[in-house]
């Protein structure tokens, strides 16, 4: 069933809910469900294309019957860092664990591909404190920033809160597109440190060397 198909006043048992990877012909139903929340800024807004491309990410919620109940998605910006994305339920089946068993399912990805750190900007933390997540600098989080932020027409009205599960990144891999190699862009909180400079290809300003390879 379309996400457009559904009014508040139909009940949809959601407490049996399963969880399994998207497939593509999921992507009709998280597309209308994704944006249906992206007007007010609830959840980013995706199109048809993106969620195609990416479909992969993304898990859903489907009732015993087989209904579609709402999705969410992990992104991985590598082993230092994955981010939770475009979770959501439809509004008939909140409130009976869909959403939980959701976050549950991306939080277990996330940890069977080694990733400790996953991230997220919404505004409902409470929701995610009950699932370890914490509040966060978001400037420990340049790569997300550096995905979504700088494009968004909230960067300097933003009222999300940037949380994380496990340790803090250590590293990061993006950088602002103008740049040509955004992977040699010295990030400002601390030091955080690029993944070649950690292996030893690239020494950091200021440490009396330059860029050396070995
Ligand atoms: C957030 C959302 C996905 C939760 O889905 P859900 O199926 O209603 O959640 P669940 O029923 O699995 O709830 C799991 C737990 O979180 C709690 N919870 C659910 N929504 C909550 C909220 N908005 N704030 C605080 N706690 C919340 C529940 O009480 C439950 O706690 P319990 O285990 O102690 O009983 C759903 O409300 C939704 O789609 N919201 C709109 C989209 C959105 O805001 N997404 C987040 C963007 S970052």
């Amino acid at each position: 069933m379309a996400a457009s198909e559904s009014t508040a006043s139909t009940r949809v048992r959601a407490g049996g809910a399963t969880v399994r990877q998207a497939k593509l012909q999921d992507a009709v139903n998280i597309f209308e469900l994704v944006n249906s929340l992206s007007g007010d800024g609830t959840l980013l807004r995706r199109s048809y294309a993106d969620i195609c491309e990416n479909v992969r990410d993304f898990s859903v919620a489907e009732s015993e019957s087989g209904i579609f109940l709402g999705c969410g998605a992990l992104h991985l910006y590598g082993p230092h860092l994955a981010e939770v994305r475009s979770i959501v339920v439809k509004p008939e089946a909140k409130g009976q664990g869909a959403g939980g068993r959701l976050l549950r399912a991306l939080i277990d990805e996330a940890e069977n591909q080694g990733v400790l750190s996953v991230c997220m900007f919404t505004r409902i933390p409470d929701f995610f404190f009950h699932f370890g997540f914490r509040v966060a600098d978001r400037t420990t989080l340049p790569d997300k920033i550096y995905k979504d932020c700088q494009a968004c027409p909230r960067l300097y009205a933003c009222d999300e809160v940037a949380m994380v599960r496990g340790p803090l990144p250590r590293i990061a891999v993006l950088g602002p597109t103008r740049i040509a190699q955004p992977e040699l862009v010295k990030l400002q909180v601390g030091h955080i440190a690029h993944p070649m400079e950690e292996s030893g290809l690239i020494v950091p300003e200021g440490s009396g060397s330059s860029v050396t390879k070995r």
